[in-house]
């Protein structure tokens, strides 16, 4: 890179210069590429916000769209006030085609991570129609602006929850899939349509990344998950027990074939998710078609390992009932995460007493979230 540059100064291309040079730059500053200008759909959720984060620090341009149904602009006001960089904005719906469009035509965009989509299984049951028009339809829409702005390199937001009740764990990528409520078969889906795209074309990379249970939040305690409705999963659930908004954990289920009976997951620290988005961004500058990794860390632990771990981080005790199994759930879900190591060289680091002391620093000095 040194060399290029000399040969510009010697040149003497004056004009071309500067802009040669903060290209250069740019594009080799720590071994990265030319994809440098992202769009995250979804950019101000959770997962979302936090992967702004690690891309900002990295010095990668970052646009988000999101149409706030789940999340509020101030998680962005605190990811720029974390890095002191900016975001650029757009409160639109992904299901908008002639906003999205627009948003493409005034921007260079290099690559999109595809977070935005409505998550809740139970809610998936009640409303069918809606989950699967906002997750396929969205995901239609903006793969179509994508390829009609010559914009082919795409990280797609999946879940583990695409394989189901396991056969057997830990889970790697080829192992049967089949999801069995709206949410999970509206993933499936869109990895089935994004496979049947980079089928039809070979410019397009996509990497699928099924994320197993996000935890934790930033260690700033600046922005972390802020459920808007009582919360559905494990930790933010004990998250608010611990701060005094709920009164007790429902422990859904002590009779299942685990060491003390109730359901094991595989718990990653939403940093270490963020991370496995940069992982992957780089991996597409490869031009490698579609690639799927489990982004796990390998290892289970059950809710009362959880709920014990959050009680030593916080200080704070959660009183528990146990309760009957709540439907769908599987009994034991954790990953083999060694394709990811092998081939992105992202592992997840971080342990489960960090990612209790994060969410509790998070929820303790927002005790009403982003309020
Ligand atoms: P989140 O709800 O915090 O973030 C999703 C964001 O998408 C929200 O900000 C929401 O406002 C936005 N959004 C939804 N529909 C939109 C639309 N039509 N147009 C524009 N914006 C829209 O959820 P999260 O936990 O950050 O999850 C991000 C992604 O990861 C989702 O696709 C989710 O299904 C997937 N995922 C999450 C988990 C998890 O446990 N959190 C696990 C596996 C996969
Ligand atoms: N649990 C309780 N009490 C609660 C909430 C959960 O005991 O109040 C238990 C569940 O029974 C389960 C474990 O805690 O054994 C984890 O449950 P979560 O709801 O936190 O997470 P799930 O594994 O059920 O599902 C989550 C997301 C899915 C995603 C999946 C895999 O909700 O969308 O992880 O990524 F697909």
């Amino acid at each position: 890179m040194h060399q290029r540059i000399n040969e510009i100064i010697n040149d003497g291309i004056a004009g071309l210069f500067l802009y040669e040079v903060e290209t250069l730059l740019m594009h080799n500053d720590g071994g990265k590429t030319d994809i440098m200008n992202i769009l995250l759909t979804g950019g101000a959720g959770y997962i979302g916000s936090h992967t702004c984060v690690v891309l900002l620090e990295q010095g990668y341009h970052v646009m988000v769209i999101d149409n706030l149904c789940n999340s509020k602009a101030e998680s962005l006001k605190r990811v720029e006030k974390i890095t002191g960089k900016k975001i650029l904005f757009y409160h639109e719906d992904l299901r908008n085609p002639a906003g999205v469009d627009a948003i493409f035509r005034q921007n260079e965009v290099d690559a999109v991570i595809h977070f935005a989509g409505l998550k809740s299984v139970a809610e998936s049951v009640d409303q069918p129609l809606n989950y699967y028009q906002n997750n396929i339809s969205g995901t239609l829409v903006l793969c179509e602006i994508m390829q009609a702005n010559g914009v082919k390199n795409l990280v797609f937001s999946s879940s583990a929850t695409v394989y189901g009740n396991p056969e057997t764990v830990p889970i790697d990528e080829n192992a049967p899939v089949g999801a069995f409520n709206p949410y999970g078969r509206s993933k499936l889906f869109i990895e089935e349509i994004l496979t049947d795209l980079s089928l039809a074309d070979k410019a397009w990379n996509i990497a699928l990344l099924r994320y197993f249970n996000p935890v934790g939040a930033h260690p700033s305690g600046l922005i972390g998950e802020d459920p808007s409705d009582l919360p559905n999963n494990l930790m933010p659930y004990v998250s608010q027990v611990a701060v005094g908004k709920l009164t007790e954990l429902r422990v859904f289920g002590d009779d299942y074939d685990t060491p003390d009976g109730t359901g094991v997951r595989d718990y990653i620290h939403v940093m270490d998710l963020a991370e496995g988005h940069l992982s992957a961004l780089e991996k597409l500058a490869s031009n490698p078609g579609l690639v799927t990794y489990n982004l796990g860390t390998g290892k289970g632990y059950s809710v009362l390992e959880m709920v014990a771990a959050f009680e030593s981080a916080s200080g704070k005790q959660i009183p528990y009932k146990i309760m009957g199994r709540r439907p769908g759930d599987i009994p034991v879900c954790y990953a083999n995460p060694s394709l990811a190591e092998k081939e992105l060289g992202w592992t997840a680091r971080r342990g489960i007493d960090e990612m209790c002391a994060d969410a509790w620093r998070w929820q303790s000095i927002n005790p009403n979230g982003f309020v």
